[in-house]
């Protein structure tokens, strides 16, 4: 093992300069305001506001608690339809709202969940669906939207990984009732541990600034079991720094991944993820599936020959949501229900990948991917 400075890892945050932040650091330790929506959170709330093309934000601690809060808004309540193949928050979210989850299989081309499959899975019981933008890759939202208004759903985009994707024509983060980012440190756009809730109206909103403020009305009137979701000023400072860097970010890991596909389509046994139809994407990820075999066994040693150079690839999302322990025992979870996604899990990886990655790293990966399936 080489020390931690000569290893590659899948991601790196992309963070403002030191000395852009100190005159954050010292207002804050001024005017000792750390937390509250204190002036950075209003300026940062605002910023991203028209950054992001929306009218009603709210700044979250973390992404999972505006998941988490976004539900119990909404009044979500009895089964939601949702994808295995995601980070464990994405279902952990239902959970803490007493919700149950159903499985649905996903897309082989997107990896987002397969809105035909959606419909067979509706009961008496389905609320919502709750999809994912798996890697920024944005799912079929219009049908998606006609499948809810059929059946009278709310549907609640996960759009942990969307971050600066533009879509021709309109606003990804305005579809469905709602949506979530994250800006956990492994996303393009961090503010550390961060995240935000996007919805469609001023009251929505305000309901949302409510609990995640312990349900506070006034300075002594609780209405409800708020929750504490706030995120702090040194967040919200590393934020609005943030915002002028994450456009160079997305260029420069543009770059990089275009000459991964190039070195990575010629070799057999690599599936890229590399059509952008009808969106400028983020390049938050670069996922590949291991093709060969009927196992998840030449992933895996591409994942620990990786590895043992140092290079920490990551098998994002295996297991599956529905083979973790919490939930392996729901019908939905059943292999049979789900064999896309089951067949994506063994075969997923995805490569390090972030704006600072040097060229000639990406061919040493690419070379040591063709020399293990070769
Ligand atoms: C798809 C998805 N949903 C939810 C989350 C949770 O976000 P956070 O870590 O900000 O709580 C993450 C990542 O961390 C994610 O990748």
């Amino acid at each position: 093992m080489g020390n931690s400075s000569d290893s590659i890892f899948v991601t790196r945050p992309n963070l403002p300069p030191l000395e852009k932040l100190y005159p954050y650091l010292e207002k804050i330790w001024e005017t000792k305001i750390l937390t509250n929506n204190g002036p950075f959170h209003n300026i940062f709330e605002q910023k991203l506001a028209k950054f992001l093309g929306v009218n009603h934000i709210n700044l979250f601690c973390n992404g999972t608690l505006a998941l988490v809060i976004g539900l119990q808004a909404l009044r979500i309540t009895g089964n939601v339809i949702t994808t295995p193949f995601s980070f464990p928050a994405t279902t952990h979210a239902l959970k803490w709202n007493n919700i149950s989850p159903v499985f649905c299989d996903i897309e082989e081309e997107s990896l987002n969940i397969d809105p035909n499959k959606i419909e067979t899975l509706i009961t008496s019981e389905t609320s919502a669906v709750m999809p994912v933008h798996v890697y920024g890759h944005p799912c079929d939202t219009e049908r998606i939207q006609e499948i809810a208004d059929k059946y009278g759903l709310k549907v609640i985009y996960d759009a942990a990984h969307v971050f600066g994707v533009k879509m021709k024509g309109r606003n990804l983060l305005l579809e469905g009732d709602i949506s979530i980012l994250s800006f956990h440190g492994t996303k393009l756009f961090t503010t550390f541990e961060g995240g935000a809730l996007i919805s469609k109206n001023e009251a929505f909103k305000k309901r949302i600034d409510f609990l995640k403020n312990f349900g506070f009305l006034d300075e002594i009137t609780i209405t409800s079991p708020g929750i504490n979701g706030k995120m702090n000023e040194l967040q919200s400072a590393v934020g609005i720094l943030s915002l002028e860097i994450v456009d160079e970010e997305i260029a420069n890991r543009k770059k990089i991944s275009e000459t991964y596909f190039e070195l990575l389509k010629k070799i057999k046994g690599v599936k890229l993820f590399n059509h952008f139809k009808g969106y400028d994407y983020n390049y938050a990820y670069l996922p590949i599936l291991i093709n060969k075999g009927q196992s998840a066994e030449a992933r895996d040693q591409v994942y620990n020959i990786l590895k043992k150079q140092n290079i920490f690839a990551r098998r994002y999302f295996y297991p599956l949501i529905s083979n973790m322990l919490p939930y392996q025992g729901l019908r939905s979870a059943s292999r049979e229900n789900l064999p896309v996604a089951n067949r994506v899990a063994d075969r997923i990886l995805c490569l390090p990948l972030y704006g600072s990655l040097s060229v000639k790293n990406v061919h040493r990966i690419c070379e040591l991917i063709k020399s293990i399936l070769q």
